[in-house]
């Protein structure tokens, strides 16, 4: 969720504000627009998972934040990842906004499919959200909840590679 994030980035930076940017993947490989955002930012950390480039994890973020001071924490993608960096943020009171991706159907709030528990109360992703607050938000539920379909997913998947996969040609070896 990279290229949405820079959205904020660049909005963020043109309302005048100090804006530091941490980009974050599995590996290198998945590392995007680099380059656009150290042409938005302040300043630019890089951490992927193994190690492969930048910091390895979020680890790095905690002597960050004892040593500068930040008003606004903004998080994009996989909701294990908006979890952690909300655990990280919360001891010194950095307001977290994450965008939350819950499963959705109709998106306007009448199947109940994306329902989200933020402070305690039932919300809608598609029409309350998709940003909450990081810090009230119910991630272990939202985590139960996204994985409700994975049998189907993998049955679905599986059917996938059996019918010959992607035709396009760029997966192909
Ligand atoms: S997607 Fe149906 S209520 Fe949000």
């Amino acid at each position: 969720m990279i290229a949405p994030l820079l959205l904020q980035v660049k909005a963020m930076k043109a309302a005048g504000n100090n804006v530091t940017t941490v980009l974050g993947a599995r590996t290198k490989e998945f590392i995007m627009m680099e380059d656009e955002a150290k042409a938005m930012s302040d300043k630019v950390y890089i951490a992927t998972d193994d190690g492969s480039k930048g910091y390895k994890g979020l680890d790095f973020l905690k002597d960050l934040l004892k040593k500068e001071k930040f008003d606004r924490c903004i998080v994009m993608g996989p909701v294990i990842l908006m979890k952690d960096v909300s655990e990280i943020t919360k001891p010194y009171g950095i307001p977290t906004i994450v965008t939350l991706t819950p499963i959705m159907i109709d998106g306007m709030g009448m199947c109940g499919v994306c329902r989200v528990t933020v402070d305690g109360k039932m919300m809608f992703g598609c029409v309350d959200g998709p940003e909450f607050d990081g810090h009230k938000t119910d991630f272990d539920q939202l985590i139960l909840r996204q994985r409700t379909m994975l049998p189907e997913e993998r049955l679905s998947s599986v059917l996938w590679e059996m019918s010959g996969g992607c035709k396009c040609g760029r997966n192909k070896a």
